[in-house]
């Protein structure tokens, strides 16, 4: 058995991987990935906690290899970044038991063809002996899929807490220098689990009262500094946003861009923060993650075909499909002849609720009477920022 200790007879397993760019061919990896899986010795029987991608089932395989014997194999999660390997591990122990919570026995029964029957479903709370060391199954829905489960090692204060706190960050380093690891965890928190972030604040406040001396998230390094990333993950999830803009924009021939520029300075000058992000070559994982503080988003677009461009409407999208905390949208840009892009966008924001702030949308190029209706969009958004609870 080849993996790096955390603490006696408690092993990590997992594989980094260092060249992977894309996730669920959405996401980008700019730091690339690890798929963690950690195998717990106890005095009597013998515990492995997820898989890896298939595509690194060798590195798990090499880890361990010697292993005379695993007793149970606890399947978090149904993703196939964890899950995958689940069918190799059991050729290779033909007698290992899988774990996994009742929604999570239907997941891996229908997307890894793993007969039901092989996978003992286990109720929230519950707890099972390896002999010196005891494990407590923890029903922690919505990280980021229905089924998802964590385990707490109760003799060594471990959290192991499912996709929950991880990072898509490959490392060398066993343990999370916070520093270094703040910004891969928080564009993690933002790409996968901003969405659920009220079911997120109820699995913090489900796992508040355990005693951690480590959490042990299924990407990304271990947390030995378990409040560092429970702190980051109160203020992303629950602290009101910031006196942010997020500026989102497309502009084809310069006019939705001298407005994008206009609209920048006239917040700036009213002391709002301004994040602008040129559609065109925006990392979209760095877009996703100046939605964690925005108070407000306004999307800049031209127009194409009657509709806003389709970058624009891309990032209405994400941002829909994100839920932020954010409390103002607006849109601003330019048509040629005739325009539905406002509508269409405002249409697009079916599962967030903001207030629509006045749209600054006009015909070819932007006149002195269009940019003062920017400054008057800049004055409202100052004006309502300096109304609600901010960070
Ligand atoms: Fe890391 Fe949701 O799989």
């Amino acid at each position: 058995m080849n993996g790096r200790m955390i603490v006696p007879n408690v092993f990590s397993v997992g594989a980094v991987d260092w060249n992977r760019r894309l996730f669920d061919a959405l996401i980008p990896l700019p730091d690339g990935t690890s798929y963690n899986s950690y195998l717990i010795q106890g005095s009597e029987k013998t515990a492995l906690i997820d898989t890896v991608d298939p595509a690194k089932w060798k590195i798990l395989q090499a880890h361990l290899e010697g292993l005379e014997r695993l007793d149970y194999l606890i399947a978090h999660h149904g993703e196939q970044d964890h899950s995958g390997s689940i069918p190799r591990v059991l050729e290779k122990f033909p007698a290992a038991q899988v774990i996994a919570s009742p929604k999570g026995q239907e997941i891996l029964a229908e997307h890894l063809d793993i007969r039901a029957d092989r996978i003992r479903p286990v109720q929230d709370g519950e707890e099972i002996s390896l002999g010196d060391k005891t494990l407590r199954f923890l029903h922690i829905p919505w990280v980021h899929w229905p089924e998802t489960m964590g385990t707490y090692l109760l003799e060594d204060q471990i959290l192991f807490p499912c996709d929950l706190f991880g990072s898509h960050f490959a490392t060398s380093e066993l343990f999370a220098e916070p520093g270094r690891v703040h910004y891969p965890a928080k564009r993690y928190y933002a790409e996968i689990m901003m969405p659920f972030r009220l079911q997120v604040l109820k699995n913090l406040e489900k796992i508040q009262p355990l005693p951690l001396r480590y959490i042990a998230p299924s990407h990304g390094p271990i947390w030995d500094q378990p409040s560092f990333i429970q702190d980051a993950y109160r203020r992303w999830a629950g602290a009101p946003p910031k006196n942010l803009v997020v500026l989102p924009w497309v502009s084809m021939h310069g006019s939705t861009e001298a407005m994008v520029d206009f609209l920048t300075q006239a917040l700036i000058q009213r002391g709002v923060q301004v994040e602008p992000f040129d559609l065109t070559v925006a990392d979209l994982g760095a877009l996703a993650m100046s939605l964690v503080d925005a108070a407000t988003v306004v999307v800049g677009t031209c127009t194409v075909l009657g509709g806003p461009h389709p970058l624009a409407a891309n990032a209405a999208f994400l941002l829909n499909a994100l839920r932020p905390k954010l409390k103002f949208v607006s849109v601003i840009g330019s048509f040629g002849w005739a325009s539905k892009a406002v509508e269409n966008l405002a249409a697009m924001l079916t599962a967030i609720k903001p207030e629509i702030l006045s749209p600054v949308y006009v015909k070819g190029l932007p006149r002195p009477a269009d940019y003062q209706k920017l400054e008057e969009l800049a004055e409202t958004i100052a004006g309502k920022h300096s109304q609600i609870e901010l960070t």
